[in-house]
């Protein structure tokens, strides 16, 4: 038996798990009809099949009907969802793994023109300013029926054969219970610590008397809200002490922040650039004041951090929820002693962002998550072993290097360039970003052992691939920044590229015309903002970086205002003329009826990139299928096999931004989707 601190079993009351790695509860929005069907089940599986010891699964589900899903929740006050869980926890029972669930009314935290159109509830009539709705302050008969709603999704979730149940009360109806800012009733639920503990407590009496003693029931709280005037970290700690000697409940799931508004969320769960694990040390200690099992997530994204949290006893089970987006197999992997292959999470919270806007959480190098049904975590040998040659090592040709590889093709990447990564290389050069670097990192040590050659500092041509014989040729060059926007100046300006690469130096006064509104024009402005110059972030839409995403932009504003970096939306930026040293820029709208001027000493034009395609197009008379895609092949995952020239040599693809500009999770999707087949 492994001495491994992650790999010892834990006894949870009665249940056994595995190992000490859990993925906390989480939200994917796969849900179909408020379901977990198929998609959210392979998903689900996928991680159990992984070796982690417990999944918790459906992040708040919810129990009332006045608390309509915000990101495509499960529904778990329709009694149609019984033989969906059933289904879910037998498949995760199988690969020997624990799966609980995560149950929620999200009070305040939704919007009443979802679902039914019930009037939001909450204790107090102050809203969230990340959901905006007012609320309706909750009278008694509200209170006896979300308590009900509990007690009844509970006896759900049992009948469909979940381990247990855990209450999200962080941020959402629970804990604006608990916490003194949100709560302003009178009686009973209001006023003393006591009574503001009530609502949870009477919950977890109803789930309790419901579904007996052989069910795990568990909470995930705010242990301190970090906001003046809210729970602090001794109350938090009493407040953890009262639900420990409750004798409701079996473990802690401990949270520090509050969820309100953007930047607090992005806190609770940290991104790219922000400190690993950083709540840690306080789990810790409320495992210790407590000495009651605690489990704990956030930004634990690696195997150390994660051992380390179980080998100091700060953590009873530790969460790598994110990380088993990325990675689903980390267990096994430690397990089989590879932990070299472990998948890293880089913290893009691509995941979590989408949820917000109403999309799928897909991660953002790891393609097959999210779309088990049809992509896969480990890639099937092919029954021939043909020559790939791939041009260009960013994600997009470092993805489909890789899996060609794991294929068992003979590989050749081209890369003009004298290192990998393209693109990436570029954004992990700000301090913000750095670890995007892991996603080509990983990459090259996986095609690495897989024996993928390559070729840097080449300049591929069309002799170059003809001298390789190829049977697939795959077109990964990315593309160039596109600034040719203005009707005028066009060559006055520079490109946000330009700035991060540092290859053109920052100006003093200027102006970011940033229509493309994603990551490059905010590394721009920052990189261009810390020289001390004054800058302008100028866009037609209606907001700025809407690409960017919420959680995203929390670190970026925390910087950039602090800069005084200003921001102006709704206006476009139409030409540039030279005036002495500076340049005159002409400013519209596409509103119309409206001409401003702005005079700077530099110009910077965030609008994509365009194709690099000029060898795609030189190879395409050679290619047996003359670059085309048969789209319904792609989609349901069939072998390319159009041929429309009998004298061509090879197939040719081209993928990721040589196509069209779009993004890093786009292009690691092209190259999985086209290479899996080959
Ligand atoms: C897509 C997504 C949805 C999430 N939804 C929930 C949720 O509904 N309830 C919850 O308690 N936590 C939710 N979380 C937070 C995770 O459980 C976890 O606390 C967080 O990701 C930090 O841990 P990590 O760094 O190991 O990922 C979500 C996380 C992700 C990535
Ligand atoms: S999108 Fe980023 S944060 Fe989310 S799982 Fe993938 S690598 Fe991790």
């Amino acid at each position: 038996m492994s001495n491994d601190p992650l790999l010892q079993p834990y006894q949870l009351k009665h249940l056994t798990l595995r190992n000490r790695i859990i993925v906390t509860s989480h939200e994917p929005a796969y849900p179909e009809d408020g379901m977990p069907k198929e998609r959210y089940r392979a998903y689900t599986v996928e991680r159990a099949r992984g070796g982690v010891a417990m999944t918790m699964t459906a992040g708040s589900a919810a129990v009332s009907k006045d608390s309509p899903p915000v990101f495509n929740n499960l529904l778990a006050y329709k009694d149609e969802i019984v033989p969906w869980v059933r289904e879910m926890t037998d498949a995760v029972h199988e690969q020997g793994a624990a799966i609980m669930i995560q149950l929620t009314h999200l009070g305040r935290r939704t919007r009443w023109d979802k679902g039914d159109w019930l009037p939001v509830v909450a204790p107090s009539h102050q809203r969230e300013a990340s959901h905006r709705a007012f609320p309706k302050k909750l009278e008694d008969w509200d209170i006896a029926r979300i308590i009900k709603d509990f007690a009844d999704a509970a006896e759900r979730m049992k009948a469909g054969g979940m381990d247990g149940v855990e209450l999200e009360a962080y941020g959402h109806l629970i804990d604006q219970f608990t916490s003194p800012l949100t709560n302003e009733l009178d009686g009973p639920y209001g006023g003393s610590l006591d009574n503001r503990m009530r609502f949870c407590l009477d919950v977890f009496r109803a789930m309790r008397e419901r579904v007996g003693d052989d069910f795990i029931l568990g909470v995930r709280y705010t242990a301190d809200e970090c906001l003046p005037g809210g729970t602090g970290q001794a109350d938090g700690i009493e407040i953890s002490k009262r639900l420990r000697d409750s004798g409701l409940i079996d473990y802690l799931n401990v949270i520090r922040g509050h969820i309100d508004t953007d930047p607090g969320l992005t806190d609770v769960i940290p991104i790219q650039g922000m400190a690993n694990s950083p709540h840690l040390d306080f789990a810790g200690e409320i495992r210790a004041a407590t000495n009651f099992p605690t489990f704990h997530a956030a930004k634990i994204p690696d195997v150390a951090t994660a051992r380390h949290a179980i080998a100091a006893g700060k953590v009873d089970m530790v969460g790598m929820t994110r990380a088993h987006m990325t990675d689903p197999h980390i267990v096994r992997k430690i397990i089989e002693k590879r932990e070299d292959d472990i998948r890293p999470c880089v913290g893009a919270n691509y995941c979590l962002d989408r949820i917000y806007q109403g999309g799928m959480a897909f991660c953002i190098h790891n393609a097959a998550t999210g779309r088990e049904q049809t992509m896969p975590h480990t890639i099937p040998k092919a029954d021939i072993r043909k020559k790939v040659v791939i041009v260009g090592a960013g994600p997009a040709g470092l993805e489909a290097a890789r899996v060609a590889a794991e294929r068992g093709h003979a590989v050749v990447v081209f890369e003009a360039a004298n290192n990998p990564g393209g693109q990436i290389r570029l954004t992990a050069q700000s301090e913000r970003r750095r670890e995007m670097i892991s996603i080509i990192d990983w990459r090259m040590g996986q095609c690495e052992k897989l024996g993928v050659t390559f070729h840097f500092n080449t300049w591929a041509d069309t002799d170059t691939i003809a001298a390789e014989n190829p049977d697939v040729v795959v077109i990964a060059t990315g593309g160039l920044p596109h600034t040719e926007v203005l009707s005028n100046g066009n060559e006055l300006v520079v490109s946000s590229w330009d700035i991060i690469s540092g290859d053109v130096k920052p100006g003093t006064n200027v102006l970011i015309f940033d229509d493309a509104g994603d990551h490059a024009g905010l590394q721009a402005a920052e990189f261009i903002a810390k020289t001390g110059a004054k800058v302008e972030i100028m866009t037609p839409d209606r907001s700025f970086a809407p690409e960017v995403m919420a959680m995203n932009l929390v670190p970026y504003m925390r910087s950039l205002q602090k800069l005084d970096v200003t921001f102006t939306v709704t206006y476009r930026l139409e030409a540039a003329e030279k005036s002495g040293n500076q340049i005159i820029a002409h400013v519209g709208s596409d509103y119309g009826g409206v001409a401003k001027q702005r005079t700077v000493d530099q110009i910077v034009v965030n609008h994509g990139t365009i194709p690099l395609d000029d060898l795609y197009f030189e190879l395409k008379p050679g290619s047996k299928n003359l670059g085309e895609v048969s789209y319904d092949e792609l989609i349901s995952g069939a072998p390319q096999t159009v041929d429309r020239n009998p004298e061509g040599s090879y197939q040719l693809f081209r993928i990721g931004d040589a196509v069209a500009a779009r993004n890093t999770h786009a292009a690691i999707y092209d190259a999985l989707r086209l290479a899996k087949d080959i």
